[in-house]
């Protein structure tokens, strides 16, 4: 049995409660840790969070700002994989969750703990990407899941925390359970466990419709990268923040889906990801100029696995590894820039632009520039088609003409 474990600490009810909880239980010391990887902090700073995790019982609470290492290692890599779980969902929570853990697993080595523990239930993907990163990081450690045990309802956790004085919000938190990072942010439970229910206004955050006036904004890719917004060179952490801002003033980037989760539930879910749906947009266009067309097609098939791998918690694996082989190598002429045009609900591209792009105004226009030869379309066409005419002739509609 474990003595020691790094607990991933959100400040909340269930991981407060869990500190406590495992060493009244299990008899296991807890060291706290916070991960910041973007999460809106309004009302609290990490500050805060530390020393709740110390009131409620860690021996040790350790804060990491991996906004940074987010951004530019997992972020960056899902955009340029255009990555969206079925079609749609940029990944926000399974994305942070593989630095988390990699987070966990330093402070473990560090503090000599032999176990790892998460605050996740045991219905939902976050369990599956915390353990499967764990085992894949170090296999050598224990991880407890105590919310997946202690059979407590929201209620009993709230009357736990009572008794043994540990400070939570529970009011604050309502009924919705919420996950956010620069990413993006999800909002789950409550009234949308209806799928017909309309999601209330009051679980929009980053996506407030404030502006009324239209605005272009230009995004300047490198290498597949966004480095700068409306010519401004940004690290990547400023410029998810500022696009957050600005795209979700046009009150864009929600998402209402039916997922399915990695254990078999289908799930109702609301995001909203105003900067990582600008960004995939964006990025996803300047490839249509600049990727070779076998390369995009290609590219394009392998996108939903990619998006698929790290929704099943398989962030540290070969397969991860080898498509990011395969699309940094992608990415090497994905230079250049994207308008965006923001309106009140709507955000599309009105223009791209490469030093690199395949765009050959003499092969596309029908203008007098034109210098595509059009002799030879004929005999090519009819290559082509050969196939199907040879078809059509003796099997076919041609077949049966005569
Ligand atoms: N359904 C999303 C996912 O699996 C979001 C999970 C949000 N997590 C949470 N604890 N609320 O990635």
């Amino acid at each position: 049995m474990a003595k020691r474990a790094v607990l991933a600490y959100s400040g909340g009810l269930d991981t407060s409660v869990a500190v406590k909880w495992m060493q009244e239980n299990l008899g296991v010391e807890v060291i706290a840790m916070a991960v910041d990887v973007g999460q809106e902090r309004s009302e609290e700073d990490m500050d805060a969070v530390r020393e709740r995790a110390l009131a409620a019982g860690a021996v040790e609470a350790l804060v990491v700002d991996a906004r940074q290492e987010f951004a530019d290692e997992y972020a960056s890599k899902a955009l340029k994989a255009n990555a969206l779980y079925e079609g749609k969902y940029p990944l926000v929570s399974a994305l942070s969750r593989p630095v988390i853990v990699k987070h966990l697993v330093a402070a473990a080595r560090e503090f000599g703990a032999d176990a790892v523990a998460h605050g996740c239930t045991g219905k939902g993907n976050d369990q599956v990407r915390f353990e499967v990163s764990t085992r894949a990081l170090a296999p050598d450690l224990e991880v407890i899941a105590p919310v997946r045990t202690w059979g407590m309802t929201r209620e009993d956790a709230i009357l736990y925390a009572y008794r043994n004085e540990i400070p939570i919000t529970a009011t604050k938190e309502k009924v919705y359970s919420i996950d956010d990072n620069l990413w993006g942010r999800a909002i789950e439970c409550g009234e949308m466990e209806d799928p017909w229910a309309v999601p209330p206004q009051g679980v929009w955050s980053l996506t407030k419709q404030t502006a009324t006036e239209p605005r272009d904004v230009e995004i300047t890719f490198v290498q597949g990268v966004p480095t700068a917004v409306d010519g401004k060179p940004m690290g990547l952490v400023e410029l998810i923040d500022h696009l957050n801002q600005v795209v979700g003033s046009f009150g864009w980037g929600r998402i209402d889906m039916v997922e399915n989760r990695r254990v078999g539930i289908k799930s109702r879910e609301t995001y909203e990801c105003p900067a990582a749906l600008a960004l995939i947009l964006a990025h996803e266009d300047l490839e249509s100029i600049c990727l070779e067309r076998d390369l995009e097609r290609e590219k394009v098939r392998m996108e939903s696995r990619y998006a698929e791998l790290i929704y099943d918690g398989l962030w540290f694996s070969p397969l991860r590894e080898a498509y990011d082989a395969f699309i940094d190598s992608s990415q090497e002429y994905v230079s250049g820039e994207v308008r965006l045009r923001l309106e009140p609900g709507s955000c599309r591209v009105t223009g791209r632009r490469s030093d690199h792009s395949l765009y050959d105004y003499g092969l596309a226009t029908y203008d007098a520039a034109d210098e595509f030869r059009h002799e030879d379309s004929a005999g090519f066409v009819r290559l082509w088609g050969l196939g199907i005419e040879t078809w059509s002739a003796r099997q076919g509609p041609g077949s049966r003409n005569s």
